[in-house]
């Protein structure tokens, strides 16, 4: 469980991180470097980018072999920079990220190759103030720059927490050597590198966006949910689940296949009492399979399943606990129905907050007028849900 990574402190890089800026620096500079003389294609910047002015600026006068005033170039970019990035917020779910951490008691600090005046515009533009954090490297309090481990041995120190227990998120492939090399965990994020290069440079695990990050109050919490990430294991309720890859027909096509399943099994409804029907299609997260099931009442009418949790349990029947990817039902209401309160409990064990319920009705299959198709996220419908924590 939680025994190999205990995390103290979230060391954070900047650029590319909390504020997706490279590709205004990427895009405001090819303009700068227009003037200066060069044509650049941005395409080059890889190994530039992230680490410094220093190794950007003359890493592009190198490569085009075109002679650069050092100081007049950097002071060009900030100014085009400055302009630019107000336009830009934080990255999506970052500051949900801060909110837990906050509340595990988990200290933040951030540790950036940029200097001070750079990370205070960056700082602005995602409304933070220098004081919410515990401790900020800048460029302006290390010697060498990323790739050197220099930098996050600096804010380990300063947030006065062992290396080892540092998680550093990082973006660029320097900063993720930089982070491996000082003996942190690393955590990359997919915003400007392949998932299969960050993992060779030491990352232990990837993601793609902060919302695939469950909220979290206690510290405990978090770390299990490293230690899934390190396992390839996402949280879904109270299970953990190695998901598949995305299903290969594309998102609309899975959709597409989904109301099929639901509306088809809808039909085999039995519902002498209510003569209500429901169909329900259950999308497995591990394996992209679709489950069918409709409501089946009873003499005993409270001995009821509906269509929901009889799609949940042929799942589960089938491929043991798993997550749930995703849930269409089918009635001919108006609105269509959204599932009970019951089964919205069953399927707190099995969904993710973010895990999409659509509600459509006949009438939207018959492509009549009064049709309606509403999608809800799990935690519209059931924004506090109780789950156990078995393992703590
Ligand atoms: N029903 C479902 O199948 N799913 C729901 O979420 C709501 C209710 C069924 C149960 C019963 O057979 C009928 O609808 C009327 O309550």
């Amino acid at each position: 469980m939680g025994d190999d990574m205990k995390i103290n402190a979230v060391l954070f890089d900047i650029d590319g991180v909390l504020i997706d800026s490279e590709p205004v620096i990427a895009r405001e500079s090819v303009g700068v470097f227009k003037e200066f003389g060069i044509d650049v294609d941005t395409s080059m910047y890889g190994p530039y980018l992230g680490a410094g002015d220093k190794t950007f600026i003359d890493g592009i006068a190198e490569y085009y072999n075109h002679p650069l005033d050092f100081e007049e170039t950097k002071r060009a970019l900030y100014e085009a920079y400055e302009r630019a990035i107000e336009k830009e917020g934080p990255i999506d779910g970052v500051t949900d990220f801060f909110d837990s951490l906050k509340k595990a008691g988990i200290k933040i600090a951030l540790a950036s190759s940029a200097p001070m005046f750079k990370i205070r515009m960056n700082l602005k533009a995602i409304k933070k103030e220098e004081s919410y954090f515990d401790a900020i490297i800048s460029g302006d309090d290390i010697t060498k720059n990323k790739p050197d481990p220099e930098i996050y041995l600096k804010a380990s120190q300063a947030v006065n927490e062992k290396i080892e227990e540092c998680l550093v998120v990082e973006d660029s492939l320097n900063g993720v050597i930089s982070g491996f090399k000082a003996g942190a965990n690393v955590l990359a994020i997919t915003t400007s590198f392949e998932r299969d290069e960050l993992l060779k440079l030491g990352a232990f695990a990837t993601i793609d966006a902060y919302k695939t990050i469950n909220h979290f109050k206690e510290s405990i919490e978090f770390w299990e949910e490293l230690e899934n990430m390190k396992n390839n294991k996402v949280r879904y309720g109270a299970v953990d689940c190695i998901e598949a890859e995305a299903y290969k027909g594309g998102h609309e096509k899975l959709v597409e296949r989904a109301i099929e399943v639901a509306k088809e099994t809808r039909l085999k409804s039995y519902s002498p009492y209510s003569k209500f029907k429901v169909g329900a299609a259950i999308v497995s997260a591990s394996s992209n399979e679709i489950y069918g099931g409709c409501n089946v009442e009873n003499s005993s009418y409270g001995a009821t399943i509906c269509a929901e949790r009889n799609g949940i349990l042929k799942m589960i029947g089938s491929e043991g606990a798993t997550g749930i990817q995703m849930i269409v039902v089918v009635t001919d209401d108006n609105p269509p129905a959204p599932p009970c309160a019951q089964c919205l409990q069953v399927m707190a064990e099995f969904c993710k907050e973010d895990t999409e319920i659509h509600v459509l009705n006949t009438h939207y299959l018959e492509g009549k007028e009064d049709g309606a198709y509403n999608i809800y996220k799990f935690s519209e419908l059931l924004p506090h849900p109780f789950v156990l924590k078995k393992d703590l």
